[in-house]
């Protein structure tokens, strides 16, 4: 399978431009710089390497550099920002800071050559562009392909090596013809075939597995997340009821939301499946508590303990499964393949005997795995749910979590989930959920006044959940909601909605 290796430079966008490569057919990995060689690149046969952009300028001496021999494996190659800076530097070209202009957003620019990386791109199109330096002189070789008003080289080329550079970002959607020029470089340039897809992985994957844990018995921690969803049922297609999936139920999901996970596992799929129901003991190492921190840590804690006591009736397991993912793998160091992020690290129990860790989708992106849910046909409404975090309505409970305030969070929640849902909005939230506050207010009920808890709404809209904005819900979306709950949830006082972005406030209010 043909493979293209996105040589990391610490750009922003490092993670977009492998996921750009394979939503076009072609696998991609990210590797840091520093964790490659050239003779390495050549050795493990990729059919082309992106330099991403980075932060830093290539001269200064701390700035991260490449062994020039990479532009003469006859590998081709494609610097964007950073990248084709540092590509002009290695062959002998000048990079200068511009003088006061730096092209930030989206800038025109004009193809001047014809190369096989502008196949079909027009004369003039829209670029998007975020830089300060930039290249004064081509290297040895290369020729100048395309310009902007403030950029005479936004392109550049050496047709004898395949060796490309361009100053804009064709990985960002701004750029109108990126998708194209992604095409172009993996079909044009590189002559790959593509084929990567999420059915061919599935069927893939499956078969690996079946082969490789023949006889074998597997033990999977289920949190009804995406992840440990997806990698459930395709380990269960590979060995059926030798998978045994344990699942901690720690009584701070949301509304049915525990049922519904074990329903599907159940009677859907029929896997072997051994739900524990451990409200009691989580509430109870809960109570007292309301620094946010010592929450998490409690929760993640007793997670662990609950797992190793189910775990350890079972006596020896060959493997034990986990629903790792390709960005937690490039967090903790990508391309060592020995290392697991530390969380995961620390929730493995130390009670359960078992050979051997099977991440079976420690390769696919986040939409990837969602893809390889349809496939597998799993719910949608467990493969598109939006995040939750791991501690649950913990940490949407501000203080002390108790069972009336969880019963009260709850039915908030689903009310504002289903007034979502039900309207047709024009922008649809990432995440939407209510909090439970501490903070108490007056209000009148009936012909009482009440002094009860305030019950905060966030729906926020993100793409990568680093940063976020508030979503624009329509005033009359939130007004039902806020009735309804008012009307059907005992022991609240007022409804308020959250409009503050992320940075500087954080999606989730602990
Ligand atoms: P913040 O609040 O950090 O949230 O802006 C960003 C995204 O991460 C989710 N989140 C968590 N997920 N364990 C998780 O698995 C956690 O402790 C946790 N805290 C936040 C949050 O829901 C949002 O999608």
């Amino acid at each position: 399978m043909d493979k293209i290796l996105v040589l990391d430079f610490g750009g922003q966008y490092d993670q977009l431009i492998a996921r750009r490569v394979r939503e076009n057919g072609v696998y991609a990995e990210i590797v840091p710089y520093s964790k490659i060689t050239a003779p390495q690149i050549k050795e493990r046969a990729y059919s082309g390497v992106i330099m991403t952009g980075g932060p830093n300028s290539v001269y200064d001496p701390a700035s991260p550099h490449f062994d020039p021999a990479l532009l003469d494996l006859g590998i081709p190659v494609l610097g964007i920002c950073y990248g084709h800076q540092l590509m002009a530097y290695m062959s002998g070209g000048t990079i200068e800071a511009a003088n006061g202009i730096s092209e930030y957003g989206k800038v025109e620019f004009r193809v001047t050559a014809d190369v096989p990386l502008f196949k079909d791109v027009p004369e003039k199109s829209v670029s998007w562009m975020s830089h300060t330096d930039y290249v004064s002189r081509v290297g040895e070789g290369f020729e100048i392909v395309a310009s902007t008003s403030n950029c005479p080289c936004a392109a550049m080329c050496d047709r004898r090596r395949n060796l490309y550079g361009v100053q804009f970002h064709p990985e960002v959607t701004h750029t109108e013809y990126g998708t194209k020029i992604i095409r172009n470089f993996l079909y044009e340039v590189c002559k790959c075939s593509g084929g990567w897809d999420m059915a061919g992985f599935t069927t893939r994957t499956i078969e690996e597995y079946r082969l490789k844990l023949e006889g074998k018995t597997v033990l999977l921690g289920l949190s009804g997340g995406v992840d440990s969803t997806v990698a459930a049922v395709l380990l269960h297609r590979a060995i059926g009821k030798r998978l045994t999936c344990v699942f901690v139920d720690h009584g701070l999901m949301r509304k049915n939301e525990g049922d519904t996970v074990e329903r599907t596992f159940r009677d859907k799929f029929d896997m072997n499946l051994i739900r524990v129901n451990a409200e009691d003991r989580f509430l109870s190492h809960l109570a007292g508590v309301s620094d946010p921190e010592d929450k998490r840590h409690i929760i993640g804690e007793e997670f662990v303990r609950v797992f190793e006591d189910v775990g350890g009736d079972l006596g020896h397991v060959d493997c034990l499964a986990q629903g790792t993912i390709y960005p937690d793998v490039i967090e903790s160091g990508a391309g060592d393949a020995a290392k697991i992020k530390s969380h995961h690290n620390r929730s493995i129990p130390d009670v359960i005997d078992f050979d051997e860790i099977v991440e079976p989708l420690r390769d696919l992106f986040k939409d990837e795995v969602r893809r390889v849910g349809e496939e597998l046909g799993i719910p949608r409404e467990l493969v598109w749910r939006q995040p939750f975090p791991g501690p649950g309505l913990g940490v949407r409970i501000v203080g002390e979590v108790t069972k009336d305030k969880l019963d009260k969070l709850r039915e908030a929640d689903a009310i504002f989930c289903e007034e979502i849902e039900k309207a047709d909005l024009s922008e649809k939230p990432s995440q939407y959920f209510a909090v439970l506050t501490d903070t108490k207010s007056v209000g009148v009920q009936g012909d009482a006044r009440v002094y009860e808890n305030v019950v905060a709404l966030r729906a926020v809209t993100t793409d990568d959940f680093m940063t976020a904005d508030f979503t624009r819900i329509p005033y009359d979306v939130i007004a039902r909601a806020a009735a309804r709950i008012m009307n059907e949830v005992k022991g609240l006082s007022r409804v308020v909605f959250d409009v503050t972005s992320k940075p500087p406030a954080t999606v989730e209010w602990e």
